[in-house]
């Protein structure tokens, strides 16, 4: 049995059933996340692209000449654009994600706008140890990107894990680039994860049909429904799948029961203090150089030296 396979089963033979968000991202679970991000009650990026167009210039100058941009988590590298198109001097643009297919075709399509900007993708679970490409060109400095609030979907202690990893990516003279939501309003949240088109509904259900697809399971996606919920006293969301009936499902050789109303928790959202974040972030090692948000202070990108 793959280490996967094994970690799968792991995560539903605890008393509250889970499975780690990155199963989310197959092609067609990218294609949905796009959906979400474009969808009006999803405001974190809209308020990040406002951050990003708002203060380019001044994220461009602290980055400064003949950087490598390593982004984490690139999807389809809408944020990184407004960089791209402001940092004409890069020694390399490295986008790492899980998602296959889709990552190789963002990258062609960033080939075509920026045909002199060497490209280096990276299929890699991040959470894992990864080996980063060496570009052509000898970079002054790493420069890690991680935008969107990707951050918030790991807990505390895994989060400080990946802020680490990303220290020793960043290196000496190295920097991180981070997109952080922000606590707010919990109708605001509560509308962003239960939009009223259904599709965060259908992304959350897509990780099943991935899981059938390629884990050999057979989850029966008309029995469980989406549910996501605001926790205001810890600040994050709680992502979940509820069984609709008394049930089984059997992924791999192993068959598990599922009662009525019980759940998989396929994801936290976590939404930040800006002094909580730069708090765990010191704990990576990283000191905060500049902290951006929007107008409404929905959400805030960090600039991170290290310490
Ligand atoms: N950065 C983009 C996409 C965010 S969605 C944005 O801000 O809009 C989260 C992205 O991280 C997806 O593209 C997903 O495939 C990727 N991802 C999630 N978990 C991952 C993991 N463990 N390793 C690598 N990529 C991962
Ligand atoms: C990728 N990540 C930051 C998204 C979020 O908002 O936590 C994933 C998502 N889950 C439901 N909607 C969006």
């Amino acid at each position: 049995m793959s280490r996967e396979l094994e970690r799968i089963i792991e995560g539903l033979s605890r008393p509250q059933k889970m499975i780690s968000p990155k199963y989310f991202y197959d092609e067609r679970g990218s294609r949905l996340f796009e959906k979400i991000t474009a969808l009006p009650e999803y405001y974190l990026t809209d308020a990040e692209l406002e951050i990003m167009r708002e203060h380019v210039h001044e994220m461009a100058a602290l980055i400064g000449k003949t950087a490598s941009l390593i982004e984490f988590g690139s999807g389809s590298s809408l944020k990184t654009r407004i960089l791209l198109e402001n940092l004409d001097d890069l020694a390399a643009y490295v986008p790492v994600d899980i998602s296959e297919s889709h990552l190789w075709a963002s990258a062609q399509q960033i080939r075509k706008e920026f045909p002199h900007l060497d490209i280096l993708p990276v299929v890699a679970d991040f959470t894992r140890p990864f080996a980063l490409p060496t570009p052509t060109i000898m970079p002054v400095r790493n420069v890690v990107y991680f935008p969107g609030s990707t951050i918030g979907n790991f807990e505390k202690n895994t989060a400080i894990e990946l802020l680490r990893v990303m220290y020793e990516e960043a290196g000496e003279n190295g920097a991180l680039l981070i997109g952080v939501d922000l606590q707010k309003d919990a109708d605001i949240i509560d509308r962003a994860y239960n939009d009223s088109a259904g599709v965060t509904a259908e992304f959350n259900l897509n990780m099943l049909r991935h899981l059938n697809r390629s884990y050999g399971a057979n989850f029966d996606l008309e029995s469980f429904a989406h549910r996501a919920s605001y926790d205001e006293s810890k600040g994050r969301v709680v992502i979940e799948l509820i069984s609709q009936a008394n049930q089984s499902f059997k992924i791999g050789n192993r068959e598990f029961t599922i009662a009525e109303g019980e759940t998989i928790i396929t994801e936290y959202s976590q939404k930040y203090t800006l002094n909580g974040f730069a708090e765990m972030a010191a704990d990576a090692g990283f000191a905060v150089a500049r902290v951006w948000t929007d107008a409404e202070e929905f959400f805030s990108v960090h600039y991170y030296t290290r310490l």
